[in-house]
């Protein structure tokens, strides 16, 4: 695919473009400073855009112009404590610049992974995670901007991740075939091979049982990428669009 990716200079976004590269997209990234490329990232990419994620007219325009069928959004931080910063409005910018771009073209939506967060997730209670372990909570908030979304006009996925620690901390900017989501199991809506462990306690069960269990959910940088990427090859037909997106280590997950 020709995959728009903004958020190339940061941990998640630089990972992805020799990953997407890797699985045969073509990528255009999507910077604010190209400064802070370094040459084997802007060898690696079909082209560079300078421009804020914040600006949609921009995002719009760069999809139209490289002929994009494919967005994933690495750009923004979401904030541990409270709901300050600029991801909203960047992921409302580029959500808005992708339906538009739809209503433009017309017939096949694009295909959209953005990056998002664990609490997000169902909990077996009912609720979502954030509800019992209130960080990163303007997750929440991005959720709600898409969930309602024909899958026509925006086919997205969120990758609901918890921590991702890169194995290196110097990013291989050469792309390299890699086996990284052959390590994980993925599901849908709600966290694989999640125990009821602890909900039996009375009031405090709930959090106890995600105090015990998120952090097992950690997973190296590099094979959540290699997993986004590989799923893009899927296109519109991938099992992800129209879901949050968890992921394991196998190892882990039983
Ligand atoms: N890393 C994790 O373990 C983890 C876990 C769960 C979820 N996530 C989510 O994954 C996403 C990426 O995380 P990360 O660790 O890669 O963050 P990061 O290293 O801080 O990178 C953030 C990226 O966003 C770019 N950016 C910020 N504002 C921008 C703007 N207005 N226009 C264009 N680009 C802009 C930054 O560009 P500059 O270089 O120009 O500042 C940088 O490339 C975040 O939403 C985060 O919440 C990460």
């Amino acid at each position: 695919m020709r995959v728009l990716l903004l958020g190339a200079t940061g941990n998640v976004g630089s990972r992805l473009l020799p990953s997407l590269v890797a699985h045969g997209h073509s990528v255009i990234v999507y910077v604010r400073n190209p400064s802070k490329l370094p040459s084997p990232a802007s060898a690696c990419a079909s082209a560079v855009v300078t421009g804020s994620a914040t600006d949609s007219a921009a995002v719009e325009s760069a999809i139209l112009s490289h002929e994009c069928d494919a967005v994933i959004n690495a750009a923004g931080v979401a904030p541990v404590w409270g709901e300050s910063g600029e991801l909203p409005t960047i992921f409302a910018a580029v959500a808005d610049a992708v339906e538009k771009v739809q209503e433009r073209r017309g017939g096949a939506p694009l295909r959209v992974w953005f990056l998002s967060g664990f609490g997000i997730l169902d909990h077996p209670a009912g609720r979502m995670m954030i509800d019992y372990i209130p960080v990163y909570t303007i997750h929440r908030h991005n959720f709600a901007r898409i969930r309602d979304v024909p899958k026509q006009k925006l086919a997205w996925s969120l990758f609901c991740a918890s921590t991702m620690t890169p194995r290196s901390e110097a990013v291989d900017y050469t792309p390299k075939p890699g086996a990284g989501a052959e390590q994980l199991v993925a599901k849908v809506e709600s966290p694989p091979a999640w125990s009821r462990t602890l909900l039996w306690i009375p009031l405090l069960g709930k959090y106890f049982n995600v105090m015990a269990q998120a952090a097992g959910y950690a997973a190296p940088l590099e094979d959540c990428v290699d997993f986004i990427a590989g799923d893009l090859q899927a296109g519109l037909e991938s099992q992800y669009v129209g879901h949050r997106v968890a992921v394991k280590v196998k190892s882990k997950s039983s």
